[in-house]
């Protein structure tokens, strides 16, 4: 009776990939070699590009954005996301001598991926494919593929395949600035400290239930938590149905803190480092908008706002991401199940979307 009601129940595949997190992290620190990293760093640093592009969709383009931070600060290069329909609808040939076009997803599937990166190969790119199925198409038409090494992901909502992207993306390009496999520095301690904030889920669905009637939410950030912002919007959306919107913190002072007032709850995240100390100047403006602000971030943010989640202290800022994204998974996946709703089988979507 009981497994029979566990298989059943709303969310399960979901909440076991978020669960299973720090064990794919593992995977990916231990064999980095059996997931192609070290021959895409090697054949990356032969090439010195120029230039960084990367192209990808939904959950996977949030894990490009995360690696456009990572390229401009960490390698000193320019970075951009580019906009496949240029090459596919529009029959773009860019001269892309010397670019390095990194196509990052999932299943490897879609093609408009798929036919990006076979353009940029035969326009001069040098193209690594970073996805969780080395017998994609997508792998199949790169240069390089890094395996992320997530395992089977189930979920219509991408959860562990998209950490494991962002820590397969850090390992990539750490061992491209370094020119060697430096080891997992301190990424090594992440799968512990996922662990541990796995362990206080509790909280998290303590404040899902303060949110259950939301219709609209704003989520914000800057700087390499960013893309986290973004992600928890997108979540928020396909599972539990919130209208929610991504600022960057910046971005919202121009103009979407018109909207802020105390019935559209504002998630922020205010992690250690620069992207955090940047939001500084963006919670007193939410408060004197009367927000509803839950602040997932270092302790002292976290104090001087209503509702909250801290996160582990010390973890350097670009690894930070990996963790503070995981806090918004549960979120979404409890604001939904509290709805009465199913975000294993969001409405209108297939776990592989294709586009053209
Ligand atoms: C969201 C989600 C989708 C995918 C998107 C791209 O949870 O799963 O947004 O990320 O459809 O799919 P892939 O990564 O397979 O190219």
């Amino acid at each position: 009776m009981t497994t029979v009601a566990a298989a059943q129940r709303p969310g399960r595949l979901m909440a076991a990939e978020i669960a299973e997190q720090p064990a794919a992290w593992r995977r990916l620190l231990v064999d980095g070699h059996a997931a192609g990293l070290d021959a895409a760093a090697a054949l990356i640093r032969s090439r010195a590009p120029r230039t960084v592009l990367f192209v990808a969709r939904g959950t996977s383009d949030h894990a490009a954005l995360y690696a456009k931070y990572l390229t401009e600060i960490r390698l000193g290069l320019p970075a951009g996301l580019v906009s496949p329909s240029t090459m596919t609808a529009y029959g773009a040939r860019p001269d892309l001598r010397d670019v390095l076009m990194i196509g990052i997803s999932q299943s490897g599937g879609s093609p408009d991926l798929v036919h990006s990166l076979e353009v940029a190969r035969a326009q001069g790119a040098l193209t690594v494919a970073v996805t969780n199925n080395a017998a994609s198409a997508l792998a199949r038409a790169a240069h390089a593929h890094v395996d992320v090494l997530a395992g089977a992901e189930r979920s219509v909502a991408a959860t562990k395949s998209y950490t494991a992207q962002l820590l397969a993306l850090y390992l990539l390009l750490e061992q491209v600035r370094d020119g060697r496999d430096g080891g997992a520095g301190p990424a090594a301690a992440l799968p512990d400290l996922g662990d541990a904030l796995l362990a206080r889920s509790a909280e998290i669905a303590a404040i899902a239930q303060r949110y259950r009637f939301a219709q609209r939410m704003i989520t914000t950030a800057r700087g390499y938590s960013y893309p986290t912002a973004r992600e928890a919007a997108l979540k928020l959306m396909e599972t539990a149905y919130v209208s929610a919107q991504a600022f960057s913190g910046a971005d919202l002072l121009h103009g979407p803190l018109a909207l802020v007032d105390p019935q559209v709850p504002v998630l922020a995240v205010v992690a250690e480092g620069v992207g955090g100390a940047a939001m500084e100047h963006v919670l007193p403006r939410l408060a004197e908008r009367r927000a509803d602000v839950c602040c997932v971030g270092h302790p002292d943010a976290v104090a001087r706002v209503a509702v909250g989640f801290s996160l582990p202290a010390g973890v350097p800022e670009a690894l930070s991401p990996l963790l503070e994204i995981i806090p918004f998974q549960l979120l979404a996946l409890h604001v939904a199940v509290d709805r009465g709703g199913d975000p294993d089988a969001p409405r209108g979507l297939s776990k592989i979307t294709e586009t053209l």
